[in-house]
């Protein structure tokens, strides 16, 4: 089979848009990585000390935001050191410093959108792991959301529940 100059330039032209495409793919949708001061662990104080979700993330049944914990609420046990974690000895030495404990926000939505917890959770008592994958069994902070969330992810649970399709339900 005899390679044209013509099918060859085709070829390589499709190749060089493919790896443009990745490339830009790539760069669009690659989420910047989050980091957090302190590596907390949701699986042993979740499964192992059986603490509630509520307990940290204080209106997740009664507000559109469930709210991150801060010091206040770590203090309640690590104000004196826990165990032999290294994570665990900053976190003390930061509480006994009086230093704010700011851990930053994970899943978000544009500004455009409006979402709520109380309507998903407090009413229609959705599962966490539905929108939030199991983050409950996490040792460290995932760096990433673990449940990509679309328009078409809210819309595909609306429609098959016969919730609100309204523009201007979510778009306010
Ligand atoms: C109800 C008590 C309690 C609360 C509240 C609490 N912890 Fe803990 N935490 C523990 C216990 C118990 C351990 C296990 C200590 C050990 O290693 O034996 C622990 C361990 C840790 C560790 C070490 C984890 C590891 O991988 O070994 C970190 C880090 C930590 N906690 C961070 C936090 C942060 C941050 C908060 C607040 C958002 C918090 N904890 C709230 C009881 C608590
Ligand atoms: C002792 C406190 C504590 C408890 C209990 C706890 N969390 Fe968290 N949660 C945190 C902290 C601290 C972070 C931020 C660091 C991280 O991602 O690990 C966080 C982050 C999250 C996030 C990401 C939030 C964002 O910024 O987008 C989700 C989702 C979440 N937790 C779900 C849960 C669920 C579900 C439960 C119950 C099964 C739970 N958490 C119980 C402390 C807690
Ligand atoms: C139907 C989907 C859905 C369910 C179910 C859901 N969440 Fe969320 N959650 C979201 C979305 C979307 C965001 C980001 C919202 C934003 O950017 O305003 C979020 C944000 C969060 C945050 C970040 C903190 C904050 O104040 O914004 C935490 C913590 C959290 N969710 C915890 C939970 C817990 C715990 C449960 C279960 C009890 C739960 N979520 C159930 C969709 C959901
Ligand atoms: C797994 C199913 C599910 C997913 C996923 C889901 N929803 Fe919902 N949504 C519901 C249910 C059920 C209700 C009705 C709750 C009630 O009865 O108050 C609801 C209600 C709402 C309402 C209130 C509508 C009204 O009548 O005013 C808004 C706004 C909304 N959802 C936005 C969102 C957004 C934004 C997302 C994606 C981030 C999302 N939902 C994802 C199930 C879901
Ligand atoms: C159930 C909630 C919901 C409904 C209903 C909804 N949207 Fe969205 N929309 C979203 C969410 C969530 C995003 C953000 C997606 C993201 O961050 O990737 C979004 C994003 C968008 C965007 C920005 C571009 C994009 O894709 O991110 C446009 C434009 C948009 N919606 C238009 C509409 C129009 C027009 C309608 C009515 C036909 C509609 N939406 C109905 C939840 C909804």
């Amino acid at each position: 089979m005899a390679r044209t100059p013509r099918t060859f330039s085709a070829w390589a032209g499709a190749v060089i848009l493919l790896i443009l495409m990745i490339g830009i793919g790539l760069l669009v949708r690659r989420e910047p990585a989050v980091s957090q001061p302190i590596a907390f662990n949701h699986l042993k104080h979740t499964q192992e000390l059986g603490l509630d979700c509520v307990f940290c993330h204080t209106y997740v049944e009664t507000g559109a935001h469930p709210g991150l914990p801060d010091a206040d609420t770590c203090s309640l046990c690590h104000r004196a050191p826990l165990g032999e974690s290294e994570e665990a000895a900053k976190l003390s030495q930061l509480i006994a410093d009086g230093e704010p404990l700011r851990f930053n926000k994970l899943f978000r939505l544009p500004d455009h959108v409006f979402y709520t917890h109380r309507r998903h959770v407090g009413i229609a008592e959705l599962d966490c792991t539905i929108c939030h994958g199991e983050i409950s069994e996490t040792e460290i902070p995932p760096e990433r959301p673990l449940v990509e969330i679309s328009m078409s992810f809210c819309l595909d649970c609306h429609l098959e529940q016969e919730e609100t399709v309204d523009c201007n339900a979510c778009h306010r």
